[in-house]
């Protein structure tokens, strides 16, 4: 009997406390409706070329000084890029504009500012024959790589033929670069539902972030990379000395038109806009008001909105660094001229 009771008792105490205790433990609710989407946890990939296209953005033999790779001026321990004003290439030649992110790029709708390159495999091709970056060329890239037994080995494997081609040199690369994504940032675990994730101060920077409209340039997956824009909008851009899009397009109407950047690790990338106008990202935040909104942006507002940007910081890739096989008596001497 005593038992019998014992038993009713704990029953009744279970059925109690059990949706106290479900509404504890709460399940995070996405924000669907929200003009920024989260990164993807993780990306389809053909590992061996991934290891092979990371090999190739370490390796500065693909230069002709044989002494700057893709990572020096998208060092991936900086954010994917060089915080330069402008890169420093062959001899030490400075170049005509600010470097981007490799960082989610593959989210981009094409590469370079005023996209000249329609995807990753495309824009892998021009930084090596470039006379002010790695000035080599195709045929001796090739060279290069033909001369070294492992590397053919690999492009064996993974293509299938014994002749490297700089084909095959652009899509291992970008292979590579598909897989550079930084996921789980605060906003985007915030996006997922997680309210804790982010700070009133920062979650007010979103909310200005959204009502002053720079979310009608900067949404999606990459806050950015997705639409071209005009630069100056409202205010004539004062620095016209690199047009833009209209290079590409040869319209007026595109003059000064610009890829949207991303602002993801944008924290980390300064400094700002094409031509590196400035290293702070308040003044940066406060241009945009300026020239792109017609809207005054105080000094308050600023720091609310920075506040909100640094929350897009994500996991950085975890990049082990590659060991490169060893050059051979039939690999060409690096070229200093
Ligand atoms: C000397 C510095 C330098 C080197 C070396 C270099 N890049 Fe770049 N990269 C730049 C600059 C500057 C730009 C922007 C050029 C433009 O938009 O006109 C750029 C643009 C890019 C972009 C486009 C990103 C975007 O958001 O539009 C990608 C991707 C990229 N580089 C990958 C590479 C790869 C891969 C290599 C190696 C094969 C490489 N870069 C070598 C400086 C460099
Ligand atoms: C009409 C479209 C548009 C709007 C609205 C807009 N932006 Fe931009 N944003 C751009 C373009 C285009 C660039 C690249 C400009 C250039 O050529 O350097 C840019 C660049 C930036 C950069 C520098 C990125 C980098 O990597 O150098 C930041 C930061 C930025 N925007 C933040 C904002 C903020 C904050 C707002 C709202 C106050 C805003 N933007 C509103 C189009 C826009």
């Amino acid at each position: 009997m005593t038992n019998k009771i014992t038993i009713h008792l704990a029953m009744l105490a279970f059925l109690v406390t059990m949706p106290v205790f479900a509404s504890k433990v709460s399940i995070p609710t996405p924000r669907k409706n929200e003009p920024i989407q989260p990164i993807p946890l993780g990306v389809e990939a053909h590992t061996a070329k991934v290891e092979l296209g990371k090999m190739l953005f370490f390796d500065p033999r693909l230069s002709k000084s044989g002494f700057i790779s893709c990572n020096s001026c998208h060092n991936l321990a900086t954010g994917g890029s060089d915080n330069l004003p402008t890169s420093i290439g062959h001899k030490w030649q400075l170049g005509p504009i600010n470097s981007p992110t490799v960082l989610n790029a593959r989210f981009n709708l094409a590469q370079f500012w005023d996209g000249r390159a329609k995807d990753l495999k495309e824009q892998a091709g021009g930084p090596i024959e470039n006379p002010k970056e790695m000035a080599s060329n195709h045929e001796l890239t090739d060279e290069v790589l033909s001369s070294i037994s492992q590397y053919v080995e690999l492009f064996r494997d993974i293509y299938g033929d014994d002749d490297i081609d700089i084909e095959e040199i652009k899509d291992a690369i970008a292979a590579f670069e598909d897989t550079l994504i930084t996921p789980n940032s605060r906003f985007d675990l915030w996006l997922k539902g997680h309210d804790e994730a982010l700070t009133a101060k920062e979650l007010e920077g979103y909310q200005l972030f959204k009502n002053k409209g720079c979310v009608g340039c900067h949404n999606g997956v990459a806050v950015g990379g997705n639409s071209f824009q005009k630069l100056g909008i409202v205010k004539p851009y004062p620095n016209d000395k690199i047009l833009g899009r209209f290079n590409v397009t040869g319209k007026e109407s595109d003059k000064m038109v610009f890829k949207v950047p991303t602002l993801r690790n944008i924290e980390l990338t300064a400094p700002y806009f094409h031509d590196a106008r400035t290293w702070d990202l308040a003044e940066a935040v406060k241009l945009m008001g300026e020239y792109e909104l017609g809207q005054d942006i105080s000094d308050e507002e600023a720091d609310k909105i920075v506040a909100f940007l640094k929350t897009l910081t994500g996991e950085q890739p975890r990049i082990v660094y590659p060991v490169l096989p060893p050059s051979t008596a039939a690999t060409p001497k690096p070229d200093r001229s």
